[in-house]
């Protein structure tokens, strides 16, 4: 059987069905044995065999709403296939980016994730058209309007016109979103760049500080442990000062160089207990 005859088939019992596919996009290109496009095996059989119809309503029917994305994207997720027809919007993309797919797979309860859009309810079921033809409930404001009314009451044109459709924000294309955007992305790298450059510099500079400091400290002659104290502990600190008048404590733990000094004259240090 052909994809055609296969859908005059089930058209002998589901005659509501088949009327409506015949008015479509994918029937009428059936109908000039156009073999590309969507039979009713296609959205209707995991297999497309005409044997494992399954009903809309089963969870992993192809038809059922969670699914359709997915179902659709056989065939128009498909790049080649799509050039071939002119069809440029990655459409598959776009819609799993958009906010009703989120939504749909982040709603907790199969009633919350089934009230939100999916292909089919923009483009209707069994009469899908072309987005040239002026009939499309997508084209043109007042038609698109009308569909997202459906479940956006009190939508109207002006919220319809700030649907970008499966196109991406540009220049040309819904200007103030691409430049909000863009706006956005610059100044998130420009902060982020220079949050990374101040605290580079951080570290140079203190890295620095901490070296100057150890080497004034070891080429001090006069840096002497502080036997006084007698705090040398079990790391091998040596408790000394030097001649300029600053406390250091010394490590030499095996590839740690590091000194914490303190003026002597700083109020915490008194004088005749040292
Ligand atoms: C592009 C995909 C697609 C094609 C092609 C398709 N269907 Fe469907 N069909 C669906 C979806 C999706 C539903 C569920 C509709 C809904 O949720 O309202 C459905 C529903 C149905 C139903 C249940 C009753 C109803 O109308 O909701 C029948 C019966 C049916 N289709 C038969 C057919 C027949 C026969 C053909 C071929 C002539 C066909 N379908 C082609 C996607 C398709
Ligand atoms: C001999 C008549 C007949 C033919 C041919 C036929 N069907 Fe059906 N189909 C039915 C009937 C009757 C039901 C309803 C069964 C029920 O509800 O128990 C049904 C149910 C369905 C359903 C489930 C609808 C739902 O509400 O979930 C789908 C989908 C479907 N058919 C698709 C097809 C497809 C695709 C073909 C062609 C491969 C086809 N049918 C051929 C008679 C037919
Ligand atoms: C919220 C509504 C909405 C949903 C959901 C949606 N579309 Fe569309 N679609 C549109 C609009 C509007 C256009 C026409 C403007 C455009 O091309 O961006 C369109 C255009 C198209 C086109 C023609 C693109 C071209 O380059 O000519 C195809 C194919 C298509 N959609 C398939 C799909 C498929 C497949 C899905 C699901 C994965 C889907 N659409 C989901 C609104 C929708
Ligand atoms: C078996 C493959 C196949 C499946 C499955 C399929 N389509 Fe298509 N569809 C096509 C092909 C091929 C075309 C191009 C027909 C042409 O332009 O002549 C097309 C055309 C379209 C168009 C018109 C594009 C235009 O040029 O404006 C829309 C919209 C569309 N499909 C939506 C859907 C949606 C929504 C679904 C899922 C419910 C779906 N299709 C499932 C193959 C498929
Ligand atoms: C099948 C029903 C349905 C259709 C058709 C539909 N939407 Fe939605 N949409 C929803 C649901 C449900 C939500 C989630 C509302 C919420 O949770 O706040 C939503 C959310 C949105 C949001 C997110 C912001 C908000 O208002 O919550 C935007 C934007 C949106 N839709 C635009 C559109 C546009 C534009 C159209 C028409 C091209 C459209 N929708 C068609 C069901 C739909």
């Amino acid at each position: 059987m052909t994809k055609l005859s296969l859908a005059e088939k089930c058209g002998t019992c589901h005659e509501y069905q088949y009327k409506l596919h015949q008015s479509g996009i994918h029937g009428e290109q059936l109908a000039k044995g156009n073999p590309d496009v969507a039979t009713c095996v296609d959205c209707h059989s995991p297999t497309q065999n005409p044997h494992s119809v399954i009903r809309v309503l089963e969870y992993n029917a192809p038809a059922y709403k969670k699914n359709i994305a997915q179902t659709c994207a056989s065939c128009h997720d498909n790049e080649e296939l799509m050039a071939d027809y002119g069809i440029v919007e990655k459409v598959y993309e776009s819609y799993m980016r958009s906010f009703h797919e989120k939504a749909i797979q982040l709603g907790t309860y199969e009633a919350t994730q089934l009230d939100k859009a999916t292909c089919t309810n923009c483009h209707g079921v069994h009469d899908i058209k072309s987005a040239k033809d002026p009939g499309s409930p997508v084209v043109g404001v007042a038609n698109l309007a009308s569909t997202c009314e459906q479940c956006h009451p009190g939508a109207g044109v002006e919220f319809a016109k700030s649907f970008l459709g499966h196109k991406e924000a540009s220049p040309q294309n819904v200007a103030a979103a691409h430049n909000t955007k863009r706006f956005f992305t610059i100044l998130l790298v420009t902060v982020a760049a220079f949050a990374v450059m101040v605290v580079a510099m951080a570290i140079v500079r203190f890295s620095i500080n901490r070296w100057r400091e150890y080497k004034d400290g070891c080429n001090n002659k006069d840096f002497r442990p502080d036997k006084s104290s007698g705090r040398a502990s079990k790391l091998g600190n040596i408790l000394g000062y030097a001649g300029d008048g600053r406390l250091r404590l010394h490590t030499d733990v095996p590839g740690i160089l590091y000194q914490v000094s303190a003026r002597l004259d700083s109020p915490i240090f008194s004088h005749s207990s040292w």
